[in-house]
């Protein structure tokens, strides 16, 4: 068990389909590779990828929790939490996507009090709406990183989000240029940057584009734990590094 409070990391995006899953599982498989435990909370309701991706059980998931949270059911979290190895739990999205609509968003906040002295990090997965679900994860985080590609919608919607944080005068938020899926390619960074008004804080290599990452999906296995590419390895880890800092 941890002494101090988990860091709590929501990984979210403007658009659909960025590679939020998949950085968040490699962020997972690296800092547990460092011994670090981690909780991954699957806030992505209505399409949740993490118990799928990790071929875990997705029961109990986040929606029997709340709902034996709200009607006096709940007793301890240890029953709600699934292994996935010696450092990574789940609380995965609702193995029913009707029951996604029936988690009321006060409840969030009550789960992350009942399991934040238990890890050193709480990744959050989320999908890319701003819904009253992900603006509770967002208030609640340390840190948010926003994964983006190079597409001119993306970047476009990217700056309006980044006028928002800097009108509320929020700076805990980093910018993952993810050019490992591959496809678009429109914009050099310096544009990238005047475009969004501002840094790109981590950049995902092309190189790290993985072609057989469907089987790793269909096997439960985390990608970077597997295809070792150490340049990403190394932007992970000084993404480790700053997250630890906040
Ligand atoms: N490094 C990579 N190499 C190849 N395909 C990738 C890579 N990262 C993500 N993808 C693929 O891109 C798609 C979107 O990724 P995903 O993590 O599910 O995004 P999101 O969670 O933002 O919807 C998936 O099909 C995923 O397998
Ligand atoms: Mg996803």
């Amino acid at each position: 068990m941890a002494l101090e409070k988990a860091k709590i990391v929501t990984i979210t995006s403007v658009k659909g389909g960025t590679g939020k899953t998949t950085t968040l599982l490699n962020l997972a498989g690296i800092l547990s590779t460092q011994k670090k435990k981690v909780l991954i909370l699957d806030l992505d309701l209505y399409a949740g990828a993490i118990a799928p991706f990790l071929n875990i059980a997705n029961d109990p998931d986040i929606y029997s929790l709340v709902d034996d949270i709200g009607s006096n059911r709940f007793e301890k979290i240890d029953s709600y939490l699934v292994k996935y190895n010696d450092y990574i739990d789940v609380i995965p999205a609702p193995k029913d996507p009707r029951n996604a609509s029936k988690i009321n968003s006060k409840y969030i906040s009550v789960v992350l009090s009942k399991i934040i002295y238990r890890y050193d990090f709480i990744l959050i997965d989320t999908n890319h709406f701003l819904n009253p679900i992900t603006l509770v994860a967002l208030d609640a985080s340390d840190q948010i990183l926003y994964i983006i590609n190079n597409d001119p919608l993306d970047l476009k919607n990217m700056a309006t989000r980044v006028s928002i944080h800097k009108d509320m005068e929020q700076e805990n938020y980093q910018i993952i240029l993810n050019e490992s899926i591959t496809g678009r390619d429109y914009f050099s960074k310096v544009d990238i940057k005047n475009i969004i008004k501002n840094n790109i804080d981590f950049i995902i290599p092309k190189s790290f584009h993985t072609k057989n990452i469907d089987k790793y999906i269909l096997d439960g296995k985390i990608p970077i734990l597997n295809n070792k590419h150490k340049k990403t390895i190394s932007t992970f880890k000084n993404m480790i590094a700053l997250l630890e800092k906040r």
